[in-house]
């Protein structure tokens, strides 16, 4: 039995499908901060199977406790955690307490019953400004991070690490994930963010929706071939994927592990703008505006050690995710709210 935390969201109804087609078993655990019961019984429909959900915040140890008491769950998929970076700067104490404290206590019940399998979400914010791209997992993390949001994955990761060191019966995979877009193909499930969106392709798939007017191109005098930012996207369902692999791979760990999941091809703004009116027919109006504060130039992944290692690889190209994000985009305007 898997138990996934944060498995109602954007990134966890994914994986529970890539689970479920496995034939894994799993518990959903998560206090629906940043998603809603919906999300789960589309994934019900894709899956055709119930979900055992459980609302509850792994802050809450006694709730832990008990599903770990009552469930025999052999390793755990931990993506629960808040995620908007302008957010973090504004509140910083809630981002260290969820992300952070939520993760300790999620690791003091784990060990409580000896359960000490986990994956876990990291982001390739880690890197802050990378010297070098392509990027592979040994380039410095931690350095020139500009917001809470990413220091909390960092010291999440160094918290695993020093686990890892006092007791190396622990199998501990880091997955840093590089920018996740598109949906699954079903177009029942997929990003639903709150009030405007921060991140690129749910504000493009807004303005081509008439949610939203125009996309603020956020600099154009980056160090880049058409000066806006290159950014490494990846398919959802091919992170999903990713889970898999690395739960697949879990009890061969001899070390720690951490792997990037990213495509390692890195696409601009402007790249991205046209590559969806491409696979949508959709005129995306823009203006070049300043850049926002904390973005890097460029960010893209070297992943092939996980292609070594998990034998996973990233199928889906930029084509498939600007169709698969307007297909969930245009069948559901509002998202999961009707
Ligand atoms: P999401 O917000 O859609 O999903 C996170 C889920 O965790 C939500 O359903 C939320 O309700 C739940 N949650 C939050 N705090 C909780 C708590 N204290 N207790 C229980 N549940 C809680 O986000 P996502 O895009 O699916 O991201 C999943 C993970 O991947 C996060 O940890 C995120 O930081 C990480 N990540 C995301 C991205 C990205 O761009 N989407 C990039 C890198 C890393
Ligand atoms: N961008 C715009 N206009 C927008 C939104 C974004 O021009 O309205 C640009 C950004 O400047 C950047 C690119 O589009 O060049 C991608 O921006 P996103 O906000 O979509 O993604 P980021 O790379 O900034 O950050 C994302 C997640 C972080 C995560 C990071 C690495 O938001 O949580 O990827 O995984 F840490």
């Amino acid at each position: 039995m898997v138990l996934i935390t944060g498995g109602a969201g954007y990134i966890g109804t994914h994986t529970l499908i890539e689970l479920a087609n496995a034939g894994y078993n799993f518990i959903v655990y998560d206090n629906l901060s940043n998603s809603s019961r919906e999300s789960l019984s589309r994934a019900e429909q894709i899956i055709k199977k119930d979900i055992t959900f459980i609302e509850g915040d792994i802050r809450d140890s006694e709730k832990l406790d008990s599903i770990f008491r009552e469930y025999k769950i052999d390793s755990v998929i931990h993506f629960a955690g808040l995620k908007a970076v302008g957010e973090s700067v504004q509140k910083p104490l809630d981002y260290y307490d969820n992300n952070i404290s939520g993760t300790v206590k999620l690791l003091e019940s784990m060990n409580k019953v000896n359960c000490k399998k986990i994956i876990f979400s990291s982001s390739a914010t880690v890197y802050g400004d990378p010297k070098v791209v392509p990027i592979t997992e040994e380039s410095d993390v931690g350095v020139g991070l500009t917001n809470p949001y990413g220091r909390s994955k960092y010291f999440i990761e160094e918290i695993l690490k020093d686990l890892y060191r006092s007791d190396s019966s622990w199998k501990i995979i880091i997955l840093r994930y590089f920018n996740p877009v598109g949906a699954h193909s079903s177009g029942l499930i997929g990003e639903d963010p709150n009030g405007v969106p921060n991140n690129l392709m749910p504000y493009i798939t807004q303005v081509a929706v008439g949610k939203l007017k125009y996309l603020n191109v956020f600099g154009d005098d980056y160090p880049t071939d058409d000066g806006t930012g290159v950014r490494d996207y990846i398919h959802v369902v091919d992170l999903a994927n990713g889970h898999l692999k690395a739960l697949e791979y879990i009890d061969r760990l001899k070390n720690i592990e951490i792997f990037n999941l990213g495509t390692g091809v890195g696409y601009s703004v402007l790249d991205m703008i046209s590559a969806f009116k491409k696979a949508s027919g959709k005129e995306i109006e823009y203006k070049i505006a300043p850049r926002r504060d904390g973005d890097i130039a460029a960010c893209y992944a070297d992943s092939t050690y996980a292609t070594d290692r998990l034998k996973w690889i990233a199928k889906r190209d930029i084509e498939d995710m600007c169709r698969e994000s307007w297909n969930w985009q245009s069948k559901n305007p509002n998202g999961y709210s009707k």
